[in-house]
């Protein structure tokens, strides 16, 4: 299986995540983006790791190197006409997933299989805009991709059978714990977990406690190993608002609305760890 050729797209936290999971299984591993200063901060960000596992003694400084030999990198989606197997990974924008699947289908080999990384959009429907439906999939990680064992293998409609216990295996090959599950909004992590982000959102919205109290709380009450309010700034308040979107647009229900402060944060830009403030300053 390691013998693959393997393509990630999109060079932000998931894809770096990905690229860095794959690598440690011995797969070699291109990855791509539209910009150059994304694969640069991923490469770096997957060095950074990959030392602190020299660090800790589970890997030697000669492995690792061997690691880095197996990754490349290209801004040139070309790449993927000579790819086995693409992992979509780019951020939770329905119209720019459109757009790239719809590239990716004059490029791609009539057998490759790709598989998008999306954390709640419908896999049925992203499969309408590639050449082969029955060779779409759904691999969705959760983050820190190297530290969570979750991976969701979500079937669309059309998804043929070999393809789903391909990536299945796939998930095996990485040491992660693969779930399969139907293509319904969110799936089922981010259909339960995105809901009690945004309801914390909405007791700081509503002044029920500070935005501080509302995550340690959760935190020392219901034993998370990260508060909501912390854990949304590292997912990224935009993509939890995204799936928020979704989950409203595709449920219904008033239990699905977005919080009007998770908007705010999103549209003054603090998005969370990765642009360096959301509810908390991270520099
Ligand atoms: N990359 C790689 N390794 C990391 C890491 C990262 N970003 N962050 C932490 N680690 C590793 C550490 O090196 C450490 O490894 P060892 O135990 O092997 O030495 C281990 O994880 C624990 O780290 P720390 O001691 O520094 O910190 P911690 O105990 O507080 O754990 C955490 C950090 C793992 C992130 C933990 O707080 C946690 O599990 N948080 C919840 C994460 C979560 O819920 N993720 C799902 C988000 S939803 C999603 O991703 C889906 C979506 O579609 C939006």
């Amino acid at each position: 299986m390691q013998d693959i050729k393997l393509m990630i797209i999109g060079a932000g936290q998931m894809g770096t995540g990905i690229a860095q999971v794959f690598l440690q299984q011995g797969f070699n591993v291109t990855l791509t983006d539209h910009k150059q200063e994304n694969i640069h901060r991923a490469t770096e960000h997957i060095q950074e790791n990959l030392n602190k596992l020299v660090l800790k003694e589970r890997l030697t400084t000669n492995e690792m190197e061997q690691l880095l030999v197996n990754l490349n990198s290209s801004i040139d989606l070309q790449v993927a006409s000579e790819m086995d197997f693409i992992i979509e990974a780019i951020s939770e924008n329905a119209t720019k997933k459109f757009k790239l699947l719809s590239d990716l289908g004059n490029l791609v080999k009539e057998d490759a299989i790709i598989a998008s990384n999306t954390s709640s959009f419908s896999i049925t429907e992203l499969s309408t805009y590639v050449i082969n439906p029955e060779r779409f999939i759904g691999m969705h990680f959760f983050n820190p991709v190297p530290v969570m064992d979750l991976i969701e293998v979500v079937k669309g409609v059309h998804t043929s059978e070999q393809v789903s216990n391909f990536v299945f295996e796939l998930g095996k090959k990485l040491e992660k714990s693969p779930f399969y599950v139907n293509d319904s909004p969110g799936f089922v992590l981010n259909r339960i977990l995105i809901p009690m982000i945004n309801e914390a959102v909405f007791a700081v919205h509503e002044g029920v406690a500070d935005f501080k109290s509302v995550d340690t709380i959760m935190k020392l009450g219901a034993n998370h190993p990260m508060g909501p309010i912390s854990l949304a700034d590292f997912i990224g308040l935009d993509t939890c608002l995204a799936i928020m979107e979704t989950l409203h647009e595709e449920l219904g229900d008033d239990k699905y609305r977005p919080c009007p402060l998770l908007r705010k944060y999103v549209r003054s830009g603090k998005l969370g760890r990765k642009t360096g403030e959301g509810f908390f300053h991270y520099k």
